[in-house]
Parts: C-alpha cells; sequence; structure tokens
C-alpha cells in the first residue's frame, strides 16, 4: 500500500525471523469504539475487547469527533489490561502490533495508531498499519471455537456498515484487493439510522429497525430499489431514506401528528402503529434488495465462487437470510461474519495484520501514519 514502504532493516528482521510464532495485538480505534485484541498465530481469537463510547455521544445523535479522541485515551488502558489478562498473555509475549491507520476520524485514529506504533517500537517487534475495510472484509474467515480459515484465492467481499457499502475483490495468492464499487452517497448503516432516529429510536438504530421491521409487512409499504444508470454496481441509499422519510411525514399527517415529530415514542411494541412498522419493513426489504441486485449484476459480469459479508449492518436479519439464499441460487460459498465479530473490533485488525505477517508485508513503526480517507485502488 501507497506510503508504507519498509524501512530496509526492519524488514530484512522481520523476514529472518522465519514463520510468525507469538500473538499479535490488535487496536482498532477508528471511530468511537476503543477496542483491543489478542490472537495466536493460527488466528485463533484469545480476547477481544470492545469499549462502547456511545453513552458520551447519544444524546447528540452521533459520534462527536472531539469527545471520541479523548475517550479513547481514556478508555485504552483498561481495554488493553482486560484484553491481556483475558488472553492470559503479557506485555512480553506479544509478538506483533497491529493497528487501523485508517479511514475513520483522524483524531480517534491517531490515539490507536500512535499507541500501536509505541508499543511495537519499545517491544521492538513488528508492526502493521491495517486498512479497517481489511479488517472487515477479511473477519468472516474468523471462528468464534479455532483457528481462523485459510484465505480463499479468490473471494468477492460485501462490506456494509455505519460508513461504508462497499464491494471488494480480493484475488491471487497474495491477496491483493480491489474495489468493485461504493456508495455515491450515504451508506447502508446511515440511512438504517436516520430512519431510526426519525421514529424516536435512540442512535445507532440499525438493530432496532432491524427488530421492527421484523413485525411488519414489507408489500404494504414497497420502496423502489435504487439503480445508477452510469454505474451498475454503485450503490446509492440517499434516495431511499428521502423517500421512507417523507412516506413517514405522511403516515404522521395522517395520524393526526404534527410532521417532523416523532410518529411515535418508542415504547413496547404493541405501542407502535402499524403502517410505522410496515414502512420500516418495506425500508429495510429495499435496502437489503439493493445489495442483492449487485451481487446479481455483478455475477453476470465475472464468477462469484466466495462471498464474504461483513461490517456492522452484516448483523441484519433479512440481509442474512438474503446473501445465504443468495448464495445457494448462485452456487457461490457465502462466508457470514459471526455476529461478535460484526461490528467494530480489534481482533479483526489483528486478524488482518496476521494476514499480512504471513506475507512480510509489514510497515515501519516510526513513518506509518493515520489518513482519514484511503481508498481502496
Ligand atoms: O461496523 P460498525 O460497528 O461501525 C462502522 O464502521 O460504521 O457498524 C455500525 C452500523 C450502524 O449504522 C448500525 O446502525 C448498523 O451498523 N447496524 C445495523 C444492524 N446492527 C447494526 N443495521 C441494520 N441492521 C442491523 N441488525
Ligand atoms: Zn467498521
Amino acid at each position: 500500500m501507497e506510503g508504507e514502504d519498509n524501512v530496509a532493516g526492519m524488514s530484512a528482521a522481520n523476514e529472518a525471523a522465519g514463520p510468525f510464532e507469538g500473538f499479535v495485538l490488535g487496536i482498532e480505534s477508528s471511530c468511537d469504539d476503543t477496542a483491543c485484541a489478542v490472537l495466536d498465530a493460527e488466528g485463533r481469537v484469545l480476547s477481544s475487547v470492545v469499549s462502547s463510547q456511545l453513552d458520551v455521544h447519544r444524546p447528540f445523535g452521533g459520534v462527536v469527533p472531539e469527545a471520541a479522541s479523548r475517550e479513547h485515551l481514556r478508555n485504552w488502558p483498561a481495554v488493553s489490561a482486560a484484553a491481556l489478562q483475558e488472553a492470559g498473555v503479557d506485555w512480553s509475549d506479544v509478538g506483533a502490533v497491529a493497528a487501523t491507520r485508517g479511514p475513520g476520524l483522524v483524531g480517534s485514529l491517531l490515539v490507536g495508531l500512535s499507541l500501536g506504533k509505541a508499543i511495537s517500537y519499545s517491544l521492538d517487534v513488528p508492526f502493521l498499519a491495517v486498512h479497517h475495510l481489511e479488517g472487515h472484509l477479511f473477519s468472516p474467515l474468523l471462528r468464534t471455537d479455532g483457528a481462523s480459515r485459510s484465505v480463499p484465492e479468490s473471494m468477492v467481499g460485501l462490506v456494509v456498515s455505519g460508513g461504508h457499502t462497499s464491494l471488494l475483490a480480493v484475488d491471487g495468492p497474495s491477496g491483493a484487493v480491489t474495489s468493485l464499487a461504493e456508495t455515491l452517497d450515504d451508506a447502508i448503516g446511515e440511512a438504517f439510522d436516520k430512519i431510526g432516529h426519525r421514529v424516536g429510536l435512540a442512535f445507532p438504530a440499525g438493530a432496532e429497525v432491524d427488530r421492527l421491521a421484523e413485525l411488519g409487512d414489507p408489500a404494504a409499504q414497497p420502496f423502489r430499489v435504487a439503480r445508477i444508470k452510469s454505474d451498475e454496481l454503485a450503490f446509492s441509499y440517499s434516495g431511499l431514506k428521502s423517500q421512507a422519510l417523507r412516506a413517514l411525514g405522511e403516515i404522521e399527517a395522517g395520524n393526526g401528528g404534527a410532521e417532523g415529530e416523532p410518529a411515535v415514542a418508542a415504547g413496547d411494541d404493541e405501542s407502535w402503529p402499524r403502517d410505522v412498522l410496515d414502512l420500516l419493513a418495506g425500508f429495510r426489504r429495499a435496502a437489503v434488495a439493493q445489495l442483492i441486485d449487485r451481487l446479481d449484476r455483478l455475477s453476470e459480469e465475472r464468477p462469484v465462487e466466495r462471498l464474504s459479508v461483513s461490517g456492522g449492518v452484516a448483523a441484519n436479519r433479512l440481509l442474512r437470510r438474503e446473501v445465504a439464499a443468495w448464495g445457494e441460487r448462485r452456487g457461490a460459498d457465502v462466508l457470514l461474519v459471526p455476529l461478535r465479530y460484526c461490528g467494530d473490533n480489534a481482533a479483526m485488525i489483528a486478524h488482518a495484520g496476521l494476514l499480512r505477517l504471513r506475507r512480510g508485508d509489514t510497515d515501519d513503526p516510526r513513518s506509518a501514519d493515520a489518513e482519514s480517507r484511503i481508498p481502496f485502488r
């Protein structure tokens, strides 16, 4: 990757070391989760600790970057101590350090990356500055009970979260990653969050919108699946979001509520108006159908033997059912990320780092830098 050239002496030291046999410490701080994990050389997750900052950001309805950086600094000592203790590993047992270098909030990234660089430098062990999406992309290879699966020679990855809606391809024995498609506007998780916020749910609302959508009838509130004429694989969620918000306004007006007010105060399931539940179900169906539509288009362009599905939105119940059915229809092997590694975590960063370490593709801890935007080419 660009800007990550190894310093000659360091990479020679890594290559001379032979196959890696120690423990990898992973650090993730790209947004509002402070995470630390320990993996062994086979990719077994010995610990994965994630400290959420949601209580700090929730009153603002989104992540406040300045507060996030401060919280990472505050949380790190306890999070790292818990990860090492749970894994039964001492600092002196750490054989490599992997930290997220981007994309994300630069102030947040700098905290985790700087800690990772300092730890690697002081322990004199290899350092890996990991692309956050690479962490998600390979996370379906992690298992909840055992060594990670080996990387397939060819794989397509769908990464769906609050910040990303990306279709990626992994090709060849070196696992080179290229971008096939991105969202042109909102990420899918962002759309779930905005709709959820509008009906009075707490941020981030995706999981709760998903749960409530199970209670509604999607056929009663259908939405069109967005298509982009100029780029058949590109994603777009702002149109669907606007349509759903407009439909909510109409429901509110019809129910005698004031426009702009939440359709109903979030309460128990019985208190939700049927038309709101139907709308959430219709929105979810169109959001997921867009992903399946792009997978269909892609498989008409190139064979997709293996599909990895990851990111926070990969916890979505409908998406999990639909990609499994898609795999059966298309004869593709679908690797779904285990639920516990859907959201941001450091196990996926340690794991992506381990894959690069096995190829001797390490970074210099003195010069690795955080970047808020790093496209895959
Ligand atoms: O990967 P993640 O933890 O952080 C980012 O990198 O963004 O993803 C968080 C996103 C949020 O937008 C959240 O609302 C969404 O994932 N999410 C869901 C579900 N669970 C989490 N969206 C839809 N259905 C879910 N079950
Ligand atoms: Zn993420």
